[in-house]
C-alpha cells in the first residue's frame, strides 16, 4: 500500500511523530508549509486567531500527489482545540484527491476531539485511524505502544 505521511508543524512535536510513522510504514512524508511567519509570541498570538476563526492560509506547493497515493495519513498540532490552519488549508485544498485517511495529532494536553472532529468534517468521511500524543509522552519518550497500535489499525 502506498503510503504518504504529511503534516505541519510548528515547533517540532508532530514532526518527530510524523518521521517514525514514514519509516515504520516505509511511506513518503511531506511538511506542509505555511507562507505565514509563526515563530515567537506574535506567531503563537496569530496562529491561535487563525485557528478560532477557522482561517486558511497560503501554502508552499506541495511536492507530492494525493492521488497517486493508497494512503494519507495526516499530522497536525492542536491549536485552540482546532486543526491547525496549515492543515485546515492543506485538507480543504485536496480532500477530493485521497482514498484512504488517517489523523494524528500533538497537543501540550490530551484533548484530540476538537482537531479529529474538525479533519473528519474537511475531509468528508471518518480515518480509518487516529493517534493523539500529548507533548509530554513525547518528552518522555512514552507513546510507543499507541504508535504501534495506531499502525496496526491501518490498512496495511
Ligand atoms: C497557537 C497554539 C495554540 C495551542 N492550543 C492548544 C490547546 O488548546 N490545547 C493543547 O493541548 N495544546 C495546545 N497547544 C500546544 C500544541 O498543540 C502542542 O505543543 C503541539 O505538540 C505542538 O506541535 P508542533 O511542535 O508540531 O507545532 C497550542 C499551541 C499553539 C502554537
Amino acid at each position: 500500500m502506498k503510503t504518504l505521511i504529511l503534516y505541519y508543524s510548528r515547533s517540532g512535536h508532530t514532526a518527530k511523530i510524523a518521521q517514525e510513522l514514514a519509516d515504520a510504514l516505509e511511506g513518503d512524508i511531506e511538511e506542509i508549509i505555511d507562507t505565514k511567519n509563526r515563530s515567537g509570541i506574535i506567531g503563537w498570538l496569530r496562529s491561535g486567531r487563525d485557528a478560532m476563526n477557522k482561517s486558511l492560509t497560503l501554502l508552499k506547493d506541495p511536492v507530492n500527489d494525493p492521488t497517486e497515493y493508497d494512503l494519507i495519513v495526516i499530522g497536525t498540532p492542536n491549536w485552540a482545540g482546532h486543526v491547525s490552519t496549515p492543515t485546515r488549508t492543506y485538507m480543504h485544498q485536496n480532500q477530493a484527491k485521497f482514498k484512504e485517511i488517517a489523523f494524528f495529532c500533538t497537543a501540550g494536553g490530551d484533548n484530540f476531539t476538537g482537531p479529529f472532529n474538525e479533519m473528519k468534517e474537511l475531509n468528508g468521511k471518518s480515518p480509518v485511524a487516529t493517534l493523539g500524543v500529548r507533548g509530554k509522552e513525547i518528552k518522555d519518550g512514552i507513546y510507543e505502544s499507541n504508535l504501534q497500535e495506531f499502525i496496526k489499525a491501518l490498512p496495511m
